[in-house]
């Protein structure tokens, strides 16, 4: 069976949870490949809003099985307090329906600590970081000292392994950070403690999903964090410590190169960031807080991992070219559109001004410094009055709002298959 990919095409937040959430009615299995705790994935059902950070959002469908795979960082302290909130969701959760990839690697609250240390140290130049511990345990991973969940099989050898990381942390705290150091007896008691309760989710993930595969499974992956904050791809250094890019997908859950898979890009009607870096079409005006919301509404702009406010833009069609172009997306979903009802107009990034040129690709490749030069150009779009909350058909969206995704169909070169209008699951356009 072919495996279908939902990838978020900006910074992030662009709506994959609802997404998910949405195509898992369809599908057997439901995998994470990559990321942590970073990951804030909203789901609305009802009168319930979930919010998950690790576990993948195909899990609130009672039918389906979740794969957590080798790309990702688990904290094990997040996993228990999540599946304990979604049990309590009324949302089962046991090995029988959720499986974590024995090379998986885990985040331990002295990850955390130096994420917060490093952060400090940056001053200015910070990136932003939701605090995690992600950078701290992917550098680990590379540094092939990292913990792994398949260690938890073995619990002498992982006292041991944990001890060591946990001197080696609090060494790098007093001496590089001139912080405390880490009271190792207690922290490794409290942790191997609550990390051993993960023993019974941990297998070869990649081994279980090559079989259900084989077995005519059907396969949806959740992708977490955006395109432009891949470690290698993204608006580097303001990026996350993993790939979150579709070609990730395969090493992050132990596939082979899958001949057919859907590519699903998700992307927000507008443009939002999380964190500091490169934003070429930001707003700061009254603008920019019309967009943002007040905080009132639980779509509003404001981070679902740590509350912080979103920065907002105009949609930028430069860089979602580019994102389509890198993760070989084959057909696009826009989320909150009905955020840009009542607007007179709407501007639509299609080109840059740089150095004396006027491009409609990226003039100079996606740095930083280059970033810093591109001026936007921006295209003017007629806006629509009405309420799309309770649109259900393309027909009966406003010509100017078809008109907007005609131009942005155009821009990327793929369709756009899915309209979101809202969180609730029935607040979905779909287009043949
Ligand atoms: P993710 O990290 O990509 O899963 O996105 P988040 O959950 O962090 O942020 C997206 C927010 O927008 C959530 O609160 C969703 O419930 C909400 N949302 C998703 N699609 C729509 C939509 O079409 N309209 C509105 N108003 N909200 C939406
Ligand atoms: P979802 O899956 C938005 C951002 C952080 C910071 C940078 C590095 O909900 O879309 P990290 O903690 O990963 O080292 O932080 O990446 N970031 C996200 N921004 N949504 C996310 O996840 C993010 N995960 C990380 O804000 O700028
Ligand atoms: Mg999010």
């Amino acid at each position: 069976m072919p495996i279908d990919i939902t990838i978020g095409l900006q910074w992030g937040d662009e709506g994959k949870g609802r997404i998910v959430d949405l195509l898992a009615a369809r599908a057997d299995v439901v995998a994470r490949y990559n990321g942590g705790d970073n990951a804030g994935h909203t789901v609305t059902v009802g009168s319930h809003i979930f919010k998950l950070h690790l576990i993948p959002s195909g899990i609130i469908h009672p039918h389906t099985f979740c794969v957590m795979g080798s790309g990702m960082v688990v904290n094990p302290l997040v996993f228990l307090s999540e599946t304990a909130s979604l049990r309590e969701a009324g949302v089962p959760i046991s090995p029988a329906r959720l499986a974590i990839s024995h090379a998986a690697h885990l985040i331990t609250p002295a990850h955390r600590l130096l994420d917060g240390a490093q952060e400090t140290a940056l001053g200015g130049g910070r990136i932003g970081t939701t605090g995690r511990g992600i950078g701290p345990a992917y550098t680990d991973k590379a540094a092939r000292t990292g913990l792994r969940a398949g260690d938890l099989l073995h619990p002498l050898t992982f006292q041991q392994k944990l001890t060591a990381h946990l001197e080696s942390v609090s060494q790098k705290l007093i001496v590089l950070y001139k912080q405390p150091g880490i009271n190792i007896e207690q922290m490794a008691v409290d942790f191997s403690e609550k990390a051993l309760q993960l023993a019974p989710y941990i297998c070869d993930t990649g081994a279980l999903l090559r079989q259900r595969l084989h077995n005519g499974q059907k396969v949806l992956v959740e992708g977490a964090q955006g395109t432009l904050l891949d470690l290698d791809h993204g608006t580097y250094p303001y990026v996350t410590s993993a790939t979150t890019t579709a070609p990730g997908v395969l090493t992050g859950l132990g596939l082979g190169m899958q001949s057919k898979s859907r590519v699903i890009g998700v992307v927000k009607a507008f443009q939002s960031r999380v964190g500091e870096g490169p934003f070429i079409t930001e707003l700061h005006d009254e603008l920019a807080a019309r967009l943002r919301g007040t905080g009132e509404n639980p779509w509003d702009e404001y981070g679902t991992t740590t509350g912080r406010p979103r920065r907002v833009g105009w949609l930028d069609c430069v860089l979602l070219h580019y994102a389509v172009a890198i993760n070989g997306v084959s057909e696009l979903v826009i989320t909150k559109l009905d955020i840009l009802s009542g607007l007179p107009v709407i501007r639509i990034c299609a080109g840059y001004h740089y150095k004396g040129g006027d491009y409609n690709e990226l003039p100079a490749g996606l740095s930083v410094e280059e970033m810093g030069e591109y001026q936007p150009l921006y295209q003017e779009m007629p806006g629509w009055q009405q309420d799309l909350t309770m649109v259900r058909r393309w027909e009966d969206l406003p010509i100017e709002a078809q008109a907007y995704i005609l131009k942005i169909e155009a821009i990327c070169g793929v369709p756009v298959r899915m309209i979101s209008v809202g969180p609730e699951r029935e607040q979905i356009i779909y287009r043949q």
